[in-house]
This record gives C-alpha cells, structure tokens and sequence, in this order.
C-alpha cells in the first residue's frame, strides 16, 4: 500500500466535549504518524473555502455555523493507506451508521454534529492539506 499524507479535523463538538486526547490516542494505536498539528478557530470565509465542494448545498449553512462555533483541531496524518484509514477510523459520515468502536459512533451526535472530518481522496487531501498547513509546520 502506498505512503500517504491525509488531512484531519477534530470538529468543534468533540474539541469542546474533551475528546482531543482520545482522538489522538486513537490514531496513534493505529499505526498512523501524526506530521502536523494545530488548533484554529475557523471564519465563515476559510470555512467557505474548504468546503468549497459543498457551499451550493442545503446543508451548507449548517454545517459552516457548526464548524466555526468554536475552535478546532486539525492534522496531518500520514501512514500506509492513511487516507482510507483514517476514513475507516472516522466510520460514516451519519454517526447513526458509523460501525461501533469508530470515532463518530463514539463522538458524533448526528450527520451534521459528526466528531470528525478526513480527506476523502488524494486530490482533496492535497489540496487541503496545502489550504490550511504551510510546509515547515509538516515534519
Ligand atoms: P467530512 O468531509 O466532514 O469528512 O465528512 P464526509 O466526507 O463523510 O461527508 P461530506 O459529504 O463531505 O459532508 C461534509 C460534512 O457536512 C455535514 N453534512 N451535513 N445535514 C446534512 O445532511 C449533512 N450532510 C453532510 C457533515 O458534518 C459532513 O461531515
Ligand atoms: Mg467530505
């Protein structure tokens, strides 16, 4: 399986119910190295850029409102097949179909207040890696 460097965010309902250290305890028992890591407070506008995927949809309010009501915590993670991986540690994007032991059946309270966000392909995790992380904070 081939090396490679995915994008993780601790969303804001995890970040203020404590759940940062479980999370990183999580990742690190899974093999994966953790190449960046810091804690934001998102805007409406940096919010709208990196979710530019979704900006057109109906959910999309919501889901800014949600992400910038209180600080993040985001990271690089890299490892053998990281970028599934770490979708696989996350479970699905409704934490009411996540299978049990993963980070939103344990974290998240519905599809909207989900825990957790990963990069869902080479393509995004690039490009939102390179959004939010400048490369000497990438070791
Ligand atoms: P993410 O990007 O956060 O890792 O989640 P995902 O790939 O599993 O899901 P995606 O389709 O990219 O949706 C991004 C985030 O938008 C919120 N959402 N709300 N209310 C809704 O119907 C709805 N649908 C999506 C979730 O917070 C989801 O993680
Ligand atoms: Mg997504």
């Amino acid at each position: 399986m081939a090396l490679e460097r995915t994008f993780a965010i601790v969303k804001p309902d995890a970040v203020k119910d404590g759940h940062v250290g479980e999370i990183i305890t999580a990742i690190e028992q899974s093999g994966m190295a953790i190449r960046g890591l810091k804690r934001v407070q998102l805007t409406p506008a940096i919010c709208k850029g990196f979710y530019h995927e979704h900006v057109s949809k109906g959910f999309y309010q919501e889901l800014e409102d949600f992400m910038t009501e209180g600080p993040v915590v985001m990271m690089c993670l890299e490892g053998d097949g990281a970028i599934l991986k770490w979708r696989d540690l996350m479970g699905a994007t409704n934490p009411a179909n996540a299978e049990g032991g993963t980070l939103r059946k344990r974290f998240g309270a519905n599809i909207g207040r989900n825990a957790t966000h990963g990069s869902d392909k080479p393509e995004s995790a690039a490009f939102e890696l390179s959004y939010f992380f400048n490369a000497f904070e990438l070791g």
